[in-house]
């Protein structure tokens, strides 16, 4: 697999919130963001003397200063390739090692670019991890899926310290109840986030006839009761503070139907159809229903559209061209195309699937 069908998926979940940083956040998708990453990256392996190189998986967040003199802040994960590092290789082309093999890192870097002097300052720190069988990439490509977090961040401690509050509040219990371990933290990604949250919580010495609420004195005892909990909160107040959009800067994003660049993705996309379909006639897009943009390395659209039967046959065409026309009563699918542009090799890789259901006319 080469790296840039891994979606780069710029999820900058702002836990930095809290503490203010001299920084603005920026689309990934800004290519200055990507060519820090990339510079970094490239910095990253010609460091390293042994092994493989290492190519990007994933940005997961880009800030950059205000001020002329452009800094860059961007976390991002990489994956090692099978180009060994001697080879001297650019890593975009090189392919992924398999998942099960593939060693994996996250680094987080500043990037220091000067223009004008071509020239870079990168100061970074890396974790790479050895090769898990378990992490599943498509999961990355997921806007609506569930993504495990970090059970130290604030937005779970400040969620839970709800939940449990109002569990010492309504419980049968005579004792108050105290957060012992958080097993597992997910959130989604939605208008707003929603969260599931398991979690133990142990009965306290504080009984609840003398204490209101639980305080630094309240300690788990030998004897008390544990309790799992399951919590599936949708934190939907989030919605007016952070759009999706910020939330998500380089996730999926809609873009007009009109956007220029979709007439050559259709284009190709419909080429690649007809080539596919046993059908005697060729068939031509029709109108597009919805079409967003993600920011790989490269760019990953999904566009939905209907095609069209048209009155040239293949056996007298070798093309679609202008002069093919839908005929009136044709059959209409509705398609749903996946497209890889990756600029810096000039290719587009479609995918299209098509359902033969007959639209209302
Ligand atoms: C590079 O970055 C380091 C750490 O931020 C800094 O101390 C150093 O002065 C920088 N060098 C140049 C040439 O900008
Ligand atoms: C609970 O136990 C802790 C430590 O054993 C003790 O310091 C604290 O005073 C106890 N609290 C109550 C309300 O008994
Ligand atoms: C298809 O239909 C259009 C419009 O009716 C016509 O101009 C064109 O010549 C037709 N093409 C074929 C191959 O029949
Ligand atoms: C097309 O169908 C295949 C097989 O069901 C699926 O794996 C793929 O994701 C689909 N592609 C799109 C663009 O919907």
């Amino acid at each position: 697999m080469k790296p840039f069908l891994a979606i780069v998926l710029c999820c900058s979940f702002f836990s930095s919130r809290a503490t203010p940083l001299p920084f603005e956040f920026s689309d990934c998708d800004d290519p200055d963001v990507l060519e820090a990453v990339d510079t970094a990256l490239k910095k990253y392996n010609g460091d390293r003397t042994t092994g493989n190189q290492f190519a990007l998986y994933m940005v997961m967040e880009g800030k950059k200063t205000v001020s002329p003199d452009t800094q860059f802040y961007v976390k991002y994960q990489i994956r090692e390739t099978s180009c060994a590092i001697e080879e001297n290789k650019h890593w975009k082309d090189c392919d992924y090692k398999a998942p099960a093999e593939a060693k994996t890192g996250e680094c987080t870097a500043r990037v220091h670019i000067n223009k004008a002097e071509k020239t870079s300052n990168v100061s970074q720190d890396c974790k790479t991890v050895p090769a898990t069988a378990t992490i599943i990439p498509t999961e990355a490509l997921c806007l609506g899926c569930y993504y495990p977090i970090s059970s130290d961040s604030l937005q779970v401690s400040e969620i839970l310290k709800q939940a449990i509050q109002k569990f010492n509040r309504h419980s049968d219990e005579a004792a108050l109840f105290k957060l012992v371990e958080i097993k597992e933290a997910k959130r989604q990604v939605v208008a707003g986030w929603n969260y599931i949250i398991k979690y133990e919580i142990k009965e306290t010495n504080c009984s609840k006839d003398q204490f209101q609420d639980l305080s630094p004195e309240c300690k788990t005892t030998s004897t008390g009761v544990s309790n799992l909990q399951n919590l599936d909160v949708k934190d939907s107040k989030k919605e007016t503070v952070d759009p999706p959009t910020l939330i998500c800067a380089g996730c999926p994003r809609p873009i007009p139907k009109t956007s220029p660049e979709l007439k050559e993705l259709l284009e190709v996309s419909m080429e690649k159809y007809n080539l596919e379909t046993n059908d005697d006639f060729y068939y031509k897009a029709g109108d597009i229903e919805k079409a967003t943009v993600q920011v790989v390395a490269g760019k990953s659209y999904r566009i939905t559209f209907t095609v069209k039967k048209t009155n040239c046959s293949k056996k007298e065409f070798e093309k679609l061209n202008e002069d093919c026309e839908a005929t009136p009563n044709s059959v209409r699918l509705k398609c749903e195309a996946q497209i890889y542009v990756i600029p810096w090799e000039n290719k587009i890789l479609p995918q299209v699937n098509c359902t033969e259901e007959l639209l209302p006319v």
